[in-house]
């Protein structure tokens, strides 16, 4: 980052005297105050619940513009990578910075194909859960416990352990998630095979029986890696956030994405597709389509506390560029098999144009995010609603395991250590049993 030749002074009316701070500018996107002495200088912190004006690193991973819509992975557009890459080419562009040639695609792809299995001993971790247990509760146990099986690749300092670790995680994700689908619905666990791409490997996990092998859909197959391309990273989204804070203790990678699979199965953040696809079955219970007005009646009505899952986003500030890009795979997957009509899609399209014409979501800017049609392609690849996140998080590994080796590599990282604005008592002495009334 360059610094700017604008600087930035901060008055005081109560006289104190001003502090000037550097501004920094980056390749695109908004200039940035570099706020680190004010602390020292005043005695004073900035103060800014939800980070909604704070810039905690600088990257060169993704970038996002909310007004216009905006989304690219090391520079490419969203829309040409769904379109012209697969799952893998963009997972090496987050890891490596470059999409990879020919030669580099299938030396990744080999690497990754072999880190697919996980320790035999893994599968006693999930004796443990229910059978209903949330695949996210299995996912951040599970994903955790990969880190007992890897002494020989712990030290964060050591370029080697990381970019191992990398892959490993890439890898196992999708073993892991679809053992947590097998352990659900009381079917024997499949082990990955070296001969199926990333994406058939894991719908092969997730729907082939010992007494039946997956037969491989190519259009469904696609549908799922696009899915995971939308999905691999998103600047410095909540889950990031926490990858980020856990890896600057040192925690190993496991933990910290363990970490960010927590974070992400909040209904406000990654939990929001299985939210928004409740939220449709829901309306379609009602009464469907007739009963929109009423379901958005409720939305507007502050006391009901109910939200549009799957719409609004805290930096886009105009259509999300995957909703549109997850819309057009619903299309194809539902005329691949034959559910042009499926009732949920045409809920979710005429509920989206309403609130698209309605006021309230107009001037809050309020547009479908990438988790509003996400659950209803899902549905229809046959993923059970409580996976939903579980995908969303296997795809966004990738984005989480970068972001921390950015984060590990970076000089200028610290631990991180948010201070606060205290409003609670001052101090105060503690009164004896008799005096406490
Ligand atoms: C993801 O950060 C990322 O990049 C995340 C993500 C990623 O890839 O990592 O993109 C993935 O998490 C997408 C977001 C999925 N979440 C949902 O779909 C849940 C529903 N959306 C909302 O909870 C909300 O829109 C957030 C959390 C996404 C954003 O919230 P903000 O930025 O804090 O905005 P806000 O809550 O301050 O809302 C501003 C106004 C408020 O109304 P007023 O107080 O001004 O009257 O808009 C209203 C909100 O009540 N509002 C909604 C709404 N979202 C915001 N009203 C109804 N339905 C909604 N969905």
């Amino acid at each position: 980052m360059k610094q700017s030749d604008v600087k930035a002074t901060l008055s005081f009316s109560n006289g104190s005297p001003s502090v000037e701070f550097p501004v920094y500018a980056g390749s695109i996107g908004p200039d940035v105050l570099d706020i680190r002495k004010l602390y020292g200088e005043t005695g004073m912190f900035t103060y800014d619940p939800g980070f909604m004006s704070t810039a905690a690193c600088n990257s060169s991973i993704t970038y996002i513009d909310g007004d216009k819509g905006e989304l690219l992975y090391r520079g490419y557009p969203i829309e040409q990578l769904a379109v012209n890459c697969d799952f893998l080419d963009t997972c090496h562009l987050l890891l490596h910075g470059e999409l990879p040639s020919a030669t580099q695609k299938t030396e990744f792809v080999s690497t990754v194909t072999n880190h697919t299995m996980v320790h035999e001993q893994m599968q006693f971790f999930f004796r443990g859960f229910r059978r209903d247990a949330h695949p996210m509760s299995v996912l951040v146990g599970t994903v955790g416990a990969l880190a007992s099986f890897y002494h020989d690749s712990l030290d964060i300092n050591d370029p080697k352990h990381r970019d191992v670790s990398a892959i490993r995680l890439v890898a196992k994700m999708p073993t892991l998630v679809a053992m947590a689908y097998k352990y659900s619905v009381g079917q024997p666990f499949v082990y990955p095979r070296n001969d199926l791409s990333f994406s058939a490997n894991f719908m092969r996990m997730m729907f082939a029986t010992p007494a039946a092998d997956y037969k491989v859909n190519d259009v469904l197959v696609r549908a799922l890696d696009r899915i995971l391309i939308l999905h691999a990273d998103h600047e410095q989204n909540a889950s990031t956030s926490t990858v980020r804070l856990a890896g600057s203790s040192g925690a190993n990678p496991f933990a910290c994405i363990a970490a960010g699979i927590a974070c992400l199965w909040g209904p406000a953040h990654g939990g929001a597709n299985e939210a928004a696809l409740q939220m449709l079955q829901d309306i379609q219970r009602d009464g469907g389509v007739e009963k929109i007005g009423e379901f958005v009646a409720k939305v507007k009505d502050k006391n009901s506390n109910v939200k549009l899952m799957g719409f609004g986003h805290r930096v886009y500030k105009n259509y999300d560029p995957r909703a549109k890009l997850m819309r057009e795979t619903c299309h194809e997957v539902l005329n691949e098999l034959g559910l042009q009509n499926d009732p949920l899609f045409k809920l979710a399209m005429a509920l989206e144009k309403i609130a698209l014409e309605d006021e309230y979501f107009v001037s809050r800017k309020l547009y479908p995010n990438v988790d509003f049609y996400s659950g209803i392609v899902q549905s229809a690849l046959g993923i059970p609603v409580s996976l939903f996140t579980g995908i969303f998080a296997m795809a966004r590994t990738v984005g989480w395991i970068a972001q921390w080796k950015e984060m590990i590599s970076d000089p200028e990282q610290k631990i991180g250590r948010p201070r606060q604005l205290f409003i609670g008592s001052p101090r105060r002495d503690v009164p004896s049993m008799a005096q406490r009334g």
